[in-house]
């Protein structure tokens, strides 16, 4: 084999291990994003709805996630809302609410998951939420 040739295999080996490093955050989400699904209609979907709509006109008044500024705006609201339960007055796109949500006694990981789920569906669109975000939140009380 010449140098040419060489050089050439390197760099193609450069060149793809930096497309699968590039790529590991997209994946990350998406199976975070699967887990979540599961964990989202066995769960959430009974109060939240499974199009994520909510039941805003219902005696319920559960708020929508889909299209929602107060599960999209900010990574730290809806992460302390599962976290530690969500009690009184709440505004969600200029809708008032004020219903209480029980704490979910969940794992850091499948927090994060049904938060990539919600965040992610419905035609939300959401940066990626870590266990580790989950986790520093939780230490905060
Ligand atoms: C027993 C019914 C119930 C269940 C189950 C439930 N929620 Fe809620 N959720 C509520 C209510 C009611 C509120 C509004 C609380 C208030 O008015 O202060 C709320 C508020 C929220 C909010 C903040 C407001 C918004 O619309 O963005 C988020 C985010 C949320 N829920 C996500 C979830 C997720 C994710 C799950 C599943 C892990 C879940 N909820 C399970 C009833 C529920």
């Amino acid at each position: 084999m010449n140098t040419k040739k060489v050089l050439l295999i390197l760099s193609m080996g450069v060149f793809i291990c930096g497309f699968a490093l590039i790529d590991q955050p997209d994946q990350k989400l998406s199976e975070s994003i699967k887990r979540g699904q599961v964990l989202y209609n066995g769960y959430c979907a009974g109060c939240h709805k499974a199009d994520g709509t909510g039941y805003p006109n219902h005696r319920l008044k559960t708020p929508p996630l889909a299209h929602a500024d107060y599960l999209l705006d900010t990574k730290e609201k809806p992460i302390e809302a599962l976290v530690f339960g969500l009690d009184g007055k709440i505004i969600v796109n200029g809708e008032e609410y004020d219903r209480s949500m029980p704490a979910v006694d969940w794992t850091d990981e499948e927090i994060s998951d049904v938060l990539n789920y919600a965040r992610n569906s419905w035609g939300n669109k959401g940066e990626y939420i870590s266990e580790k975000e989950v986790q520093k939140i939780r230490k905060r009380d």
